[in-house]
């Protein structure tokens, strides 16, 4: 088997909640009359919410204090929350709920490996966490991607070496994340146009052909 385990990041491959980061961003930027558009947040993904913060205000004409900067980050965050509450079972693709009972019937474990504190919410209102053996995210790490400790923790607690696991990601700070972890990585979205990748994936069920 060429893959013992897959690890997977959420946002915006697991489900699109990549969208609604957006969203909430937009909306906090438009107040402060930050300039914000889709080429921006292509940077946010994959990184923290402060990191994320700290792009958004290399466009603002006036600093801001650390204070400001918690109040920005807790104002994004309810905004992002309040769309999370919609959320439900089909916000997660049968293409996807498809393909991770595949791999696991395959005998190979599942791990979540996203930068954001939000996993556990959206886990539970989208039904979703049945199919992990284990979950690393925003709440376990202290370095956000593209360092690969939220990808290390994951592997650890698969019991696997990063060596023996695939991560899948949608953002170029994510592929670095794995590279320099020591991982393998497939693309999907967005990093599928950076060259570092070992595969990019078309659909998500491409994996199939990956992990045998
Ligand atoms: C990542 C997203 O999964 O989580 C980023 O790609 C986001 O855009 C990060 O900033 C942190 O998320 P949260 O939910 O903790 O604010
Ligand atoms: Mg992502």
């Amino acid at each position: 088997m060429k893959f013992k385990g897959v690890i997977f990041d959420l946002d915006g491959v697991i489900c699109f909640t990549d969208k609604f980061h957006y969203q909430a961003w937009k909306k906090l930027a438009d107040r402060l009359g930050i300039e914000f558009d889709e080429k921006i947040n292509d940077r946010l993904r994959g990184v923290s919410r402060m990191a994320s913060l700290e792009i958004i205000l290399e466009k603002s004409a006036r600093a801001y204090s650390d204070a400001e900067k918690e109040s920005f980050a807790a104002e994004k965050n309810d905004a992002y929350r309040a769309l999370l509450e919609n959320m439900g079972k089909s916000d997660v693709s049968e293409e996807v709920r498809d393909t991770l009972s595949e791999l696991r019937a395959r005998g190979v474990l599942l791990a979540i490996g996203s930068s954001s504190r939000n996993t556990p919410l959206i886990l539970e209102k989208t039904g979703m966490k049945q199919y992990f053996d284990a979950v690393s995210d925003g709440n376990n790490i202290t370095r956000s991607k593209p360092d690969p400790e939220v990808f290390l923790k994951a592997a650890q607690f698969l019991n696997l070496a990063p060596a023996d696991c695939l991560v899948v990601e949608d953002a170029v700070a994510g592929i670095d994340a794995g590279f320099s972890g020591g991982f393998r990585t497939a693309a999907i979205g967005e990093a599928t146009n950076y060259d570092r990748p070992d595969y990019k994936l078309t659909t998500f069920s491409d994996l199939l052909k990956i992990v045998d």
